[in-house]
Order: structure tokens, then sequence, then C-alpha cells
């Protein structure tokens, strides 16, 4: 067959791998998610959950997903089903969490490259909440039933983001994906550091640092201190997503895995120290300049971007470069992570079909591109985003985490997987590894019932129902029903689907 000697592509070694897995890893997660989920669950006592699971589930995870990426050198739903034929679905259903993640991130990339923009023109004005919601993207009230009139101002950027990733992504593995992460990457550094340590000589900047860091042991008393830790380093670490499969699949044979996702891992989260050090000595100035507590102004997310800090930026002297400097390093930052979802899916349907990476590239991107313009370019955007968030990024992933453990782990699986990391890495894994794993699938299974009752009962945010159990929901069990079918379909090429690598 013409293209199943086709060579899989490769990245041109370990380091151009670990600064694309640190370019996925960060990303929204550690600037604006990282510090007020720390702030919010015990401050410094959240150090402590945070690094359980961390070290005992976060990197056993990214060992696991590297492993069964590089040992069957496929994307997701290859490298499941050259693992066992009865697993393709879960590959499937990564495939569809990043398609819908790729949607909404896509939007938040691009407010993120507007805002870079308006730091120059001060755009909006001495009112930033006001002008986000309603000068700037036009928000409708929900209650009031849903609107879809289009935004102009908020479409134009959109599109321009997606086809710079595209770009990226239709140049291939390395000079596309490693290549941009090469150049951002310490582009990114620089820039946050800078702000960073410009932010401690605010006046009230210890006020900000107090009130993250002083410990509130009594929270670790509280089962949902601890949820919040293993889901931020669940999505922190952009794990069980299918990106870290993909990936591996991409690094040369003799590799070394756990080493390499040491380095990722351990980067990821100084990069969050110093997002927390930074926000909250701002948000810290931010209260001063109010005559206020941190408490009232602290706040997560686009809360935290587009609200707090276009305060800030305000009231300070050199307003402009520390605007460009924010939300450029969030623009960076979310786009490296962005193209690492848009590449789970590109890879997974270059081996179902056999295609040219350039013709999938944007087989899968201009549909993805026009349904974010539709959704997300329009007044409905901000609730719809939140509610794909919660049921995609946190039950999806969750649910597919720990299913796909359960059926590796009762399969007897995991010795194999831990040979094959310690075949070529440094570090080598045993016991205690797969212990870690068999003890994170206890607790993925905690997080998905806890919360999947509270949600049940309670409904989401005070949202109307139709709308919770429509893109909620609906959306969740839609997905899982479509992967199951796409698992179904037939392989272009049946040969390669079944040998167990390349
Ligand atoms: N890890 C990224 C972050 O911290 C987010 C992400 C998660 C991106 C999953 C892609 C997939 O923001």
């Amino acid at each position: 067959m013409e293209h199943s000697t086709q060579k899989r592509e490769t990245f041109s070694g370990r380091r151009a791998f670990i600064i694309a897995a640190i370019g996925s890893a960060v990303g929204l997660g550690n600037i604006w998610r990282f510090p007020y989920t720390t702030y919010e669950n015990g401050g410094g006592a959240f150090i402590i959950p945070y690094l359980i699971a961390l070290l005992t589930s976060g990197i056993p995870l990214l060992f696991l997903d590297y492993a069964i990426g590089h040992r069957h050198r496929g994307g997701a739903p290859l490298s499941y089903r050259r693992f066992s034929p009865h697993f393709e679905t879960f590959g499937w259903w990564q495939v569809l969490v990043n398609v819908i993640i790729g949607i909404y991130y896509a939007v938040v990339l691009g407010w993120a490259a507007s805002y870079t923009y308006f730091s120059i023109s001060g755009a909006w004005g001495d009112k930033p909440i006001d002008f986000f919601l309603h000068e700037f993207l036009k928000m409708g009230d929900i209650t009031q039933g849903v609107s879809f009139e289009f935004v102009g101002v908020v479409t134009g950027p959109l599109i321009a983001v997606w086809l710079v990733a595209l770009g990226i992504l239709a140049l291939g593995v390395q000079k596309g994906i490693a290549k941009s992460s090469s150049i951002l990457m310490p582009i990114l550094v620089v820039m946050f550091m800078v702000l960073v340590v410009s932010s401690l000589f605010l006046p009230g900047a210890t006020k900000g640092l107090d009130a993250l860091f002083t410990p509130n042991w009594s929270k670790l008393a509280d089962p949902s201190v601890w949820i919040a830790a293993y889901g931020q380093i669940f999505f922190s670490l952009s794990i069980c997503f299918g990106i870290m499969i993909t990936y591996a699949s991409y690094l040369k044979k003799d590799s070394d895995l756990t080493g390499s996702g040491l380095v990722v891992g351990f980067a990821n989260s100084s990069f969050e120290l110093l997002a927390g050090i930074g926000v909250f000595a701002a948000l810290g100035f931010m209260a001063t300049a109010a005559g206020q507590e941190v408490s009232e102004v602290a706040k997560g997310g686009i809360g935290l971007a587009f609200f707090a800090f276009p305060t800030i930026i305000n009231q300070l002297p050199f307003g402009e470069i520390v605007g460009v400097l924010f939300f450029g390093s969030l623009t960076f930052a979310a786009l490296t992570s962005f193209i690492s979802v848009i590449e789970v899916i590109i890879s997974a349907i270059q081996d179902k079909l056999r295609m040219r990476r350039v013709k999938v590239t944007f087989i899968v991107g201009l549909p993805m591109m026009f349904v974010s313009v539709i959704l997300f370019g329009t007044t409905t955007g901000l609730p719809m985003l939140d509610v794909l968030d919660k049921f995609v990024n946190y039950f999806g992933i969750v649910a597919v985490a720990f299913v796909s453990l359960v059926a590796i782990v009762s399969n007897e699986k995991l010795t194999l997987l831990g040979n094959h990391l310690n075949e070529t890495s440094s570090f080598k894994v045993g016991f205690f590894w797969r212990l870690c794993i068999v003890l994170t699938t206890g607790i993925l299974a905690f997080m998905l019932f806890s919360e999947g009752a509270k949600v049940f009962s309670e409904g989401y945010e005070g949202y109307p129902a139709w709308f919770v159990n429509t893109f909620g929901w609906g959306m969740s069990v839609s997905l899982l029903v479509a992967a199951f079918l796409l698992s179904r379909l037939k392989w272009k090429d049946e040969e390669l689907a079944h040998k167990k690598g390349e």
C-alpha cells in the first residue's frame, strides 16, 4: 500500500520533545487557574495535597501516557488499539474531548491576543468589567433566552489565531510544533520573569503574598481541597488528554522517557509557583490601592485576566508595558497548549485514514474554526464556555482517565508498560509506580462520583436546566457514543492498526 511505508514523523531529539511537552503543559492552567485555586484551598497548606497529587498521580500518569504512546507509536486511538483492540474507544474519546476543548481554548486565546493590543490602545477605559462583557463580548443575559448575534471584534482575532495555529501544525512535528515552542517558550519565560519580579516591587505586594501563602491547615480535612489539587495537576500537566500519548509517539526509539517526564513535571510546577507569586503580588497592590482586602479582589480565570488585570494595569505608571507582558504571556502560553490539543486530532485522523499532514490539518482545522466562530463569536459565548469547560474538561477527562486505567490495570498491562519505560529510561519505575496508578484509579472514581452527584442534584452555577442538560450532560454522553462509533470505522490500513509498533 502506498502510504504504509510512510515513516512516522519524529522530534529531532529529547530537547525538542521536552520543550513541546512543556509548551503544552504551561498554559492558562498555570497562569490563571493555579494561583486562585491555591488561595481558595488553604493557601500555603494547599502545597501538601498539591505535591502529593503531583508525585503520586501527576508524574506517574505522565509516565504512563508516555509509555502508551512511545511503545505503540501512534496517536491516541492507534496507540490504544495496538495496545488492545478493545481499547480504541478510549483514544477517540480523548480525541473528541480535544475537539471541544480546542473550539473554546481558541476563543480565550483570541481574547488574550486582542487584549495584548488593547493594552497599548487602552481600549478598556476605566470600567474593564463593563467593557469586557458589554462592549467587547456584547454578552446577552442567558436567563432572557439565548441569542446568537455575531460580535465582529471577537471574530477577527479568533480566525487569526486559528490560522496561525494551523499554519504551525501544517509544518509538522519538528518544523512546526517543536520549532514554534522553542521560540515561544523562552520568550514567554523572559516576559513572565520580568512581570513577576516587577510585581514584587509594587506597594502592597507582600499583602498579596501573605494572602496566598498563609496556610489554613484546617482545609486539609476537606475532601474538596484534595479534589482541587488532583484536578489542578491533571489539567495543568495535560495528562489523560491523549496529548502526551501523541507527543511521545514522535520520540525516537531509544529516548529517556521518565527522565524527560520529571523535567516536564517540575518545570510546569515551577512555572505555576512563579505565576502564583506574580498574580498575588499584583492583587495585593490592587487591594491596597483600593483600600480593600485581598479577599475582595482575588479572582481566577476570566475574572482575573480580563477584569482584575486591566484594573491593575490602569493604575500603573508603565501600564501599557505591563499589559503587553501579561497578555502577551497569556497568548504565548495558550498558543502552545492549543497547538497540542489540535495535534491530538490531526494525528488520530492521519493514522486512521493514512492521509498527509497538511491535508488533514485543514480538513480538521477549518470546520473546527467555523464552529468556534459560530458558537463563540456570538453573544452566548461566555456561559457556553463555562458549561462546556465543566463537563468536558472535568467530567469528560476524569471519566476517560478512570475507565482507561481500570481497563489497563484489570488486564494486567501495567508491568508491560513499566518494562517498556525501564528499557530506555534513566529513572526506573517499579512497584511504587504501579501502586500509584492503582491508587489514582480510586481517586478518579471518587472525583467523578462526588462531583457528579453534586452537579446532578444542585445543577451548575445557576444556569437554566435545559442549557446544562444540552451542553453539559448531553454533550458528555454524545461524545462517548461518537467515540465508540469512530472506533468501529474501518482502518484504511488494517495491517498498520494491528502492528505493535513501527
Ligand atoms: N495544560 C494546559 C494548561 O495548563 C491546559 C491544557 C489542558 C491544554 C489540556 C490542553 C489540554 O493550561
